[in-house]
């Protein structure tokens, strides 16, 4: 019996997590998995009504769960920073979620942007690391106000840091086992400090246990250009973390939008968080129209990550059948010929099969 935390969070966030669990339901009922949902109201509303972000209380709370299921954080009467730090960053860093893997994958029925490229060629794993580099907080202003303002952002890198995330992006080469390949992706011609550190323990650690992984190197903006331009040439990519946030809003797209793009920031021993990457998406809240396959998804990564390989593959499954068959009409929100729960109530019942 898992236990598992579900923050449905703000804007379209209840909305898809909603759909996720239902298709989670079907998955489940049949493979026989169980597990036990726990609903935590933290987000822009509960901030709001209370003052509250996240209290020391819940954050206890939730070290005890097995994964946490989230949908979205981020609420336009609630001034920028406050949910995303407070909330968001301060769940991935004190639960030590240091890895944040955005799978970027094409599926059948999916009309790509790159029209020529198929299933075949999109198929990699982005690892972000998720708790340094410009997000570290350290930084600050001086003079703040006057026309002599100073203000710095730091970008803090630890050995530590890089090489974890470094090694966990290696096993995860190994274990695709698809091209056997990991590219690191930094700007070492600019940043050579923070980035010097990178490429020698992405060196140092490739030498000494993982001589069976092809390393390449590529630098951000040549990242951005290949991902469009020969995406296949990509199995694994290890990227710090600013770097990574913006490759993987690029490599949504390329997947066919951010309905389809989910993402977990994971603790390999400890409490993960599963999450739709695209946002809140308050325009469209409380209209049943946002796409929820990037929620089935979190589901999905959430149970391959619990060791259900049998329930993930039943969810991406039903995700293939239903995006193949034709049905949905788009991933665009509004324009899937269907509503968010009947997108919901499809693939639940694909994964019930
Ligand atoms: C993401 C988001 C967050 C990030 C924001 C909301 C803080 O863009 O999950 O990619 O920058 O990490
Ligand atoms: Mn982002």
């Amino acid at each position: 019996m898992y236990r598992i935390a579900v923050i449905p969070g703000d804007g379209t966030g209840p909305e898809v997590v909603r759909e996720g669990l239902k298709v989670l339901d079907a998955a489940a009922a049949k493979t026989g998995v169980r597990y036990e949902l726990t609903y935590y109201d933290l987000g822009g509303e509960r901030y709001l009504r209370t003052g509250e972000v996240l209290p020391d209380t819940v954050l206890d709370e939730l070290r005890g769960f097995d994964a946490i299921y989230l949908g979205a954080i981020g609420h336009p009467e609630v001034a920028p920073g406050i949910l995303e730090k407070g909330l968001l960053l301060r769940l991935r860093f004190e639960l030590d979620q240091y890895i944040n893997l955005r799978p970027v994958k094409l599926y059948p029925g999916v009309d790509c942007p790159l029209k020529d490229k198929g299933p075949e060629d999109i198929d990699f794993v982005v690892v972000r690391e998720n708790t340094e580099g410009l997000y570290s907080g350290a930084g600050g202003f001086q003079y703040k106000g006057t026309p002599h303002e100073v203000s710095t952002q730091i970008h803090v890198t630890t050995r530590f840091g890089a090489e974890r995330c470094i090694r966990y992006a290696f096993d995860l080469a190994r274990k695709r086992n698809k091209m056997k390949k990991l590219t690191l992706c930094a700007k070492t011609n600019v940043l050579t400090y923070v980035h010097d550190t990178w490429w020698r323990a992405f060196n140092e650690v490739g030498d000494a246990d993982y001589p069976d992984i092809q390393r390449d190197y590529a630098h951000v903006d040549a990242t951005t250009m290949w991902m469009v331009k020969n995406p296949e040439w990509f199995d694994v990519i290890v990227v710090e973390n600013m770097f990574g946030d913006i490759i993987t809003d690029l490599g949504a797209m390329i997947q066919g939008g951010l309905g389809v793009a989910a993402g977990g920031n994971i603790n390999p021993n400890g409490v993960s968080m599963f999450e739709p990457i695209g946002g809140s998406a308050p325009k469209y809240t409380g209209q049943n129209v946002v796409c929820p396959i990037a929620a089935i998804g979190a589901a999905q990564m959430m149970m391959d990550f619990l060791g259900e390989a049998e329930t993930a593959r039943r969810i991406e499954r039903a995700v293939m059948d239903a995006l193949a068959s034709g049905r949905i009409k788009s991933l665009a929100a509004g324009k899937m010929g269907m509503t968010t729960s009947e997108v919901g109530d499809f693939i639940a019942e694909l994964a019930g099969r």
